[in-house]
């Protein structure tokens, strides 16, 4: 993976996080006891994580011309994340994303994805410059999905490594985007919609990943919760544990995860060592609430866990 920029392409949503006794259930009325606000978004949250760590990172999005709208690209700028491909709308409001969290830190979201869905495959093509430029492209499954599949073509004809978190989860992806994610990035649950089977096991993790690198994607980087991630790539299997931490809050620990992973990976570690930081990572953001408020800056880290690798 060659260094450069981390390039993220993707939606940004407004977070409304009620903290909540337990989940609710069908018709039901449930006293909150707690809310937040927030930026959040998988692609928003990516670019911040990374960029929290010291990437240089590029945002590929839409937001509306409202006060969600403001405030995310503020935020993007605050966070140190360069706004130069987020376009504005007015036809459509941001996204937002209504959020309940239990006292076991689990989580319910809804999407209502407004102007991420008019983030159009022509704007893609104008951020060809920063994508040929990219050290990696990440992407996720919030945008329309032929809009994820430029930037993906894009990436792979300009020769740059790609990351793929297939996020919300889908039953069904197109050939292409497995063939164009180098790394395939799923949790659990969109695994095993993916792919109809079970990911108890480590053993039934590791056949789950083979049979999604059989589609296309070279190397496929399981998250597993609080057991950590599992590698799949031609080097075999490797499982990687997680730390054990007090759980707060897991909205936003995959995209700790994906956007720490592609700084790593961008700043030239291998996918194993990568993945091992990112995990840890992760494993911080959950003791934290919110999304990105949760996720740690480097000075907030052991520098052991921020030190460049061996082959730096
Ligand atoms: O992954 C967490 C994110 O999912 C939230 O920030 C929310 O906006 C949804 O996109």
């Amino acid at each position: 993976m060659s260094r450069g920029p981390v390039v993220v392409v993707g939606a940004a949503n407004l977070d409304l996080i009620s903290y909540v006794p337990r989940l609710p259930t069908a018709g039901e009325t449930l006293h909150g006891s707690s809310f937040q606000m927030g930026y959040g978004g998988k692609g928003a949250n990516q670019a911040v994580m990374a960029a929290k760590l010291g990437s240089a990172v590029e945002m590929v999005a839409k937001l509306g011309t409202d006060v969600f709208g403001d405030g995310t690209h503020d935020n993007f700028r605050a966070q140190g994340v360069d706004t130069t491909h987020v376009h504005r709308t007015d036809a459509a409001f941001s996204g937002v994303a209504p959020i309940a969290v239990d006292p076991h830190g689990a989580n319910a979201i809804i999407i209502v994805t407004g102007a991420n869905d008019l983030l159009s495959v022509d704007e893609i093509e104008q951020a060809r410059p920063s994508i040929a430029a990219a050290g990696v492209v990440v992407c996720q499954l919030e945008i329309p999905l032929e809009v994820t599949a430029a930037a993906l073509r894009i990436a792979r004809e300009e020769g740059v490594s790609t990351i793929l978190n297939p996020a919300p989860a889908r039953e069904q992806l197109p050939d292409e985007l497995y063939l164009h994610a180098d790394i395939l990035c799923p949790n659990e649950p969109e695994t095993s919609l993916l792919t109809g089977g079970p990911v108890e096991t480590l053993e039934q993790a590791t056949e789950q990943a083979q049979l999604l690198r059989e589609r296309g994607t070279a190397a496929v980087v399981l998250t597993l919760g609080e057991r950590g991630c599992l590698v799949v790539d031609d080097h075999g299997a490797t499982a990687l544990p997680s730390e054990d931490v007090e759980v707060v809050d897991t909205t936003g620990a995959g995209d700790a995860f994906v956007g720490s992973l592609a700084h790593f990976l961008a700043g030239g570690a291998d996918l194993r060592d990568a993945a091992g930081r990112a995990s840890r990572i992760a494993a911080i953001s959950v003791t934290g609430r919110g999304t990105q408020s949760s996720f740690p800056h480097a000075a907030d880290l052991p520098p052991e866990l921020l030190a460049p690798t061996a082959s730096d």
